[in-house]
Parts: structure tokens; C-alpha cells; sequence
């Protein structure tokens, strides 16, 4: 009987924790990426000639932690000590980019490589007016700080290099990807918590 309690004791112990881990968030306040891949794959003249925008996504499928890593370096990641994989007017950096995934909305640390979490919610019915993209798992938000770049011409051109950037990645990579500018601006800022100075130019949806 003693031996009984003892082990009904343990058991309830356990499932209070299993109820307790199950309740915290699995969302990683950081998530450190893998070394992006910059070499290989296929031809640049190929990758242009498959460049297209899709609208059908899988809601299920997702890209490996080495694809986010190796599309974000590319979108906008570092490719000299101090210089992009982009060019910026007057070299000002404006651009950052936020990473909307069912679990939560990271913003994109590209001299660290890593991901640093805005928020565990799901926010992906801010990401785009359109079914598709609150539906994908992963979508791009493509930042532009005002204060760095006031001109709204060359903060639209340099958002324009990384959108064209992220579609050479996917039509390399067979990844559809679409880019948006059907966005609810002012719930989506409140939703990555972006600075007054801070607006987003397009949102990129990626997927199967
Ligand atoms: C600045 C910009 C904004 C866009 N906004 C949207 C959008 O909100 N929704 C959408 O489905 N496609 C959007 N697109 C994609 C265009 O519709 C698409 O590029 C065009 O139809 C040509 O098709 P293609 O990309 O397959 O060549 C946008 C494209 C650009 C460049």
C-alpha cells in the first residue's frame, strides 16, 4: 500500500509537470541560424528565367532553419565585414527584415545570424489582406526606418533589392514566393512592435 502512495505520489508530480511544460511557450526567445551556404546552386541566368510569384502555399511544409538562414543572408544578410548582399543608397542600412511563422515574429539579427523574438502570438492574419498569406507559414516583412532614410524613393529601391533578392533565392532553391504590398500597415507595425520611424514597405510570403 505504502509503496502504492509512493508511486501515485511520483505520478501526479510528473503530470503536473508535463501540464506545466506544455502550457509555457515552446517559442525560442532566440534561435541561433546555421552558417548560411553562399556557395554553389544553380546558375543565376537559370534562377531568371524561373523567377515568378505563386499564391498557392502549404500551410504545413516548412523550410529548414539552413534554407531560413541561407534565404535571409540573401535577402539581406552580410556578404563583406560591414556590407550587404544588397546595395543601399548612401550605404544607410535602413532595411531590416521580420520573420512571421505560426509560432511567433522574429526580427532578423543579419550581423549575428541569428533570430531574436518580437512576439510568441501568431499574427500571421496582420501579414496580408489575401487568404494565402495568413495562412503560409512564412512570411517576410521588409522594414524601412525613416530615420535612417527619409527618402521614400531609395527606401522603396533598397526594399526592391531584397524583394527581388528573396525571389532569385526561391526560384534557385524551388521555394514559391510572392511579394505583397496588400498588407494592413498599421495593425502588422503594431503587431512586430516597430518604432514610430519604422514602416514596412512589402511583405514577402514564401513556401511550397
Ligand atoms: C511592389 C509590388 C507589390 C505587389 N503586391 C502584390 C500583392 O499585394 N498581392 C499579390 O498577389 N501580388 C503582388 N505583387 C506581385 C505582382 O502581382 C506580380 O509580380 C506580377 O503579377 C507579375 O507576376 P510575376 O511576379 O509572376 O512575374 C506585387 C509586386 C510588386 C513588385
Amino acid at each position: 500500500m505504502k509503496k502504492f502512495m509512493i508511486w501515485a505520489f511520483v505520478a501526479i508530480l510528473s503530470g503536473v509537470g508535463v501540464l506545466c511544460a506544455c502550457t509555457l511557450s515552446s517559442t525560442a526567445a532566440e534561435i541561433e541560424l546555421p552558417a548560411p551556404r553562399t556557395g554553389g546552386g544553380m546558375s543565376l541566368m537559370e534562377a531568371l528565367s524561373r523567377r515568378k510569384s505563386t499564391r498557392t502555399f502549404d500551410a504545413e511544409k516548412r523550410l529548414s532553419n539552413q534554407q531560413l538562414a541561407d534565404l535571409l543572408w540573401a535577402a539581406c544578410g552580410y556578404n563583406r565585414e560591414d556590407k550587404l548582399t544588397i546595395p543601399t543608397a548612401r550605404n544607410m542600412q535602413e532595411i531590416s527584415l521580420y520573420v512571421i511563422m505560426p509560432e511567433g515574429a522574429y526580427f532578423y539579427d543579419n550581423k549575428n545570424n541569428k533570430l531574436v523574438l518580437v512576439t510568441d502570438e501568431d499574427i500571421r492574419q496582420h501579414s496580408g489582406t489575401q487568404e494565402f498569406a495568413q495562412k503560409a507559414p512564412l512570411n517576410i516583412a521588409i522594414v524601412s526606418d525613416k530615420e535612417k532614410m527619409p527618402n521614400d524613393i531609395f527606401a522603396g529601391t533598397d526594399a526592391g533589392a531584397v524583394m527581388q533578392n528573396i525571389y532569385l533565392w526561391c526560384a534557385a532553391n524551388e521555394v514559391g514566393t510572392v511579394t505583397r504590398g496588400m498588407f494592413d500597415g498599421e495593425a502588422l507595425s503594431k503587431a512586430l512592435k516597430l518604432k514610430e520611424t519604422e514602416r514596412i514597405i512589402l511583405v514577402q510570403t514564401v513556401g511550397y
